[in-house]
């Protein structure tokens, strides 16, 4: 399968913050918009397509939403897999469940990546999976998260998304669906969080130096 995605330059510096919706709460640490929620959704269709063209209809397909950062993703993605469902001469069965993983402290991973919650994962046995992630950064998160669902025996296993980061960090792991590819810059917004601040934020931006000191683990 040939990966596809929109791809954001190293020099593209966003769009200013004061041309969008911005909480107040946030206005002083931002940088700028990267991507506007408008463009998050046209996208996400898009990848909805993709995603239900090469669906195997014969067994029921279980969507796991990657707490908490995808639960925006996962939200918008299977709000268009079910209008495709309802419309259209072919369907899948869907089900839908949900995992807690925590690997990030501030703005950097631990290489720690712990299963903090979520559903029990027994019955993906036999099904189609379709992991639904906010973003890959050095890829170690969705590495370790393949190898516990693994062990489950699911049929199959595919991985969508949103982001994904271009870093000299990466492990080289690349997921079936992607939606932007985008510079080494720490983002927020659109569930995406720093230290659980900025999930508030419709867009996705990148933080400014003041919201790191503000909301980093060492402020107070
Ligand atoms: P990885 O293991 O380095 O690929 O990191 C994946 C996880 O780190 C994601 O699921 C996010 O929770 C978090 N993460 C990585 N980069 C960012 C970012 O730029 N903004 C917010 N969270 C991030």
């Amino acid at each position: 399968m040939t990966q596809c995605f929109v791809k954001i330059p190293d020099d593209f510096s966003g769009y200013p913050i004061d041309q969008f919706c911005i909480p107040k709460h946030y206005e002083q640490d931002l940088e700028s918009v990267i991507i506007p929620k408008g463009f998050v959704l046209d996208r996400t269709e898009r990848i909805a397509r993709d995603i239900f063209e090469s669906l195997d209809q014969s067994k029921p397909t279980a969507a796991l939403c990657v707490l908490k950062g995808g639960y925006q993703f996962f939200n918008d993605l299977l709000h268009y897999l079910r209008q495709l469902n309802a419309n259209s001469n072919k369907s899948c069965q869907l089900s839908i469940d949900f995992i807690r993983l925590k690997s990030y402290t501030d703005d950097q991973s631990t290489g720690n990546v712990k299963v903090i919650g979520g559903d029990d994962l027994s019955h993906l046995s036999g099904k189609n999976v379709l992991v639904v992630e906010d973003i890959i950064d050095t890829g170690r998160t969705m590495t370790k998260l393949l190898a516990i669902l693994n062990q489950y025996n699911p049929h199959s296993i595919k991985v969508a998304s949103l982001l994904v980061k271009r870093t000299k960090l990466s492990c080289g792991y690349r997921p079936d669906y992607i939606g932007f590819e985008i510079p080494d810059k720490f983002l927020i917004g659109y569930a995406l969080d720093f230290n659980e601040y900025f999930r508030d934020l419709n867009h996705i931006c990148v933080i400014n130096e003041e919201g790191k000191a503000k909301y980093g683990s060492n402020s107070n």
